[in-house]
């Protein structure tokens, strides 16, 4: 059950242990864990991850003032040693005046101008997939999405120069996407930097891998722009990006830039459409709708980019894809001097968390949450849905970059496979795996048939 409580009328939260304050608790389950404390609590709970003072809210106003705030009242939470070997100062883990300035940079790369130009790779790549499959055949759906969105994610960012070295920057990035998935999780979050451990010695083998990859792409883009040659990749976007002192990004700035890139756009997508096509699976008419809205717009022709805006039900379908199963399931912020939130004071340090996993499945905003339910985000549909209720890509200064990228990559990607086949993976959905993104927990298996 739902508490329905007013944030606030019971300061109480669960009971912590000595030292590892609710860290049994949260790392076991983290998931069944932010549910519990929202309905056996209340709105605004205190919980504690080892000696971290926190505090869980589940409004969705507090959720927007949270996200408001940050870079103002609220600092973004310091990310760990696995993050920043990765991610070195990327924009996802700078903060202060260099993220104002690495966000400036990086943001006209990925403007809705601009991902109309990687449409057709996103197009491209999933129409090839699509002729490497046959009806009746048995495919591991999240496999599949993974490969594809990987795909997607190197073209796109590194054009031609990457091929032939996906192989070894995808694996390289798998392994690192392990290790930052343990962190994320609390498991390594309390272990000081120079404690060696395997997933650290792998971690560190991914990145020596990437730094050399990345190294070598950087060379040979720098060497086509000085000829001359026009490019419309990610990267060469980042190369010709300039400060307002008219200044470029550094060799270092641009592989942390693309690594940061690479990581916030791949997984999160493929793990959007894994999710996407198991709850289609189980929901004839959302899918008989779906065929309907492909053949009335596209007519059996591949989508381009101007399709995106008439493919409303296909967009609906992701939306409600990303409430039941946010891949981001979980934001934090850390409350700075004289910071307070729904009109009360948070003391300094305090970290202020809210989930989209559980704010996305709570009836009070989401009636039968977990139902798969495209029509709610019908125009008319009875039931609105608070403001920041939905928030799959976070909000505020530090909101995703990529959300109309990925939006647009899921939406095109299922419209050109949904045409040619359904991908029939039963009606029970698999468990969720909490990591650096929700994944399923099991394999899902899906029989190709006609759609
Ligand atoms: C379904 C796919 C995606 C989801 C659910 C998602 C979700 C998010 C969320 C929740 C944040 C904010 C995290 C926070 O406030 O702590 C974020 C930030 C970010 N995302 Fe995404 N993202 C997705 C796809 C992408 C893509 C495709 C890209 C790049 C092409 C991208 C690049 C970024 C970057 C650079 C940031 C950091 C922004 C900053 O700190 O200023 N994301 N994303």
């Amino acid at each position: 059950m739902t508490s329905t409580q007013s944030p606030g009328a019971r300061a109480a939260g669960p009971r912590p242990w000595p030292l590892l304050g609710n860290l049994p608790a949260f790392a076991r389950d983290p998931l069944a864990f932010f549910e519990s404390l929202r309905d056996d609590y209340g709105d605004w709970v205190p919980w504690a991850l080892g000696p971290q003072r926190n505090v869980l809210v589940s409004r969705p106003e507090h959720a927007g003032e949270l996200l408001g705030a940050v870079e103002g009242t609220f600092k973004p939470t310091e990310l760990g040693w696995a993050f920043r070997q990765l991610l070195g100062e990327g924009v996802v883990v700078a903060t202060g005046d260099d993220w104002r300035r690495k966000r400036a940079l990086v943001q006209p790369a990925v403007r809705p101008r601009q991902v109309r130009s990687y449409a057709a790779t996103m197009v491209e790549c999933a129409d090839a997939l699509a002729g490497t499959w046959c009806e009746g055949e048995r495919v591991d759906v999240h496999r599949e999405m993974a490969a594809l969105t990987q795909r997607i994610a190197v073209r796109t960012l590194f054009g031609s120069d990457a091929a032939g070295r996906e192989g070894p920057i995808s694996a390289a990035m798998a392994t690192a996407q392990r290790e930052l998935g343990a962190e994320f999780r609390g498991l390594t979050l309390f272990l000081p930097p120079w404690v060696r451990t395997p997933g650290r010695r792998r971690m560190r083998r991914a990145v020596a891998v990437l730094d050399r990859e990345i190294a070598y792409v950087i060379r040979e883009h720098e060497a086509a722009s000085n000829a001359g040659a026009e490019r419309d990749d990610l990267l060469s976007r980042l190369l010709a990006a300039r400060d307002e002192h008219g200044g470029p990004l550094s060799r270092k700035e641009l592989r942390d830039e693309s690594i940061t890139l690479y990581i916030g756009g791949h997984e999160t997508t493929s793990t959007t459409l894994t999710w996407a096509w198991q709850l289609l699976s189980g929901a004839p008419e959302a899918r008989a709708r779906l065929t309907d809205e492909l053949d009335r717009v596209l007519g059996g022709r591949l989508p381009t980019y101007d399709d995106y805006v008439r493919l409303r039900w296909t967009r609906q379908v992701v939306k409600e894809a990303l409430r039941i199963y946010p891949p981001i399931w979980l934001i934090s912020a850390v409350a700075g001097q004289g910071a307070s939130l729904g009109g009360r004071p948070v003391p300094e340090g305090t970290a202020v968390w809210t989930s989209p996993w559980s704010m996305h499945r709570d009836p009070r905003w989401f009636p039968d949450p977990e139902s798969f339910r495209p029509e709610r985000w019908d125009e008319d549909a009875p039931h609105a849905v608070p403001e920041h209720a939905w928030f799959p890509f976070g909000g505020g200064p530090r909101a995703c970059l990529g959300a109309r990228f990925a939006l647009v990559e899921a939406a095109l990607v299922l419209a050109v496979l949904a045409q040619r086949f359904h991908l029939d993976s039963g009606t029970e959905r698999a468990g969720v795996f909490p990591g650096l993104t929700l994944q399923p927990k099991t394999r899902v298996l899906a029989t190709l048939a006609a759609p």
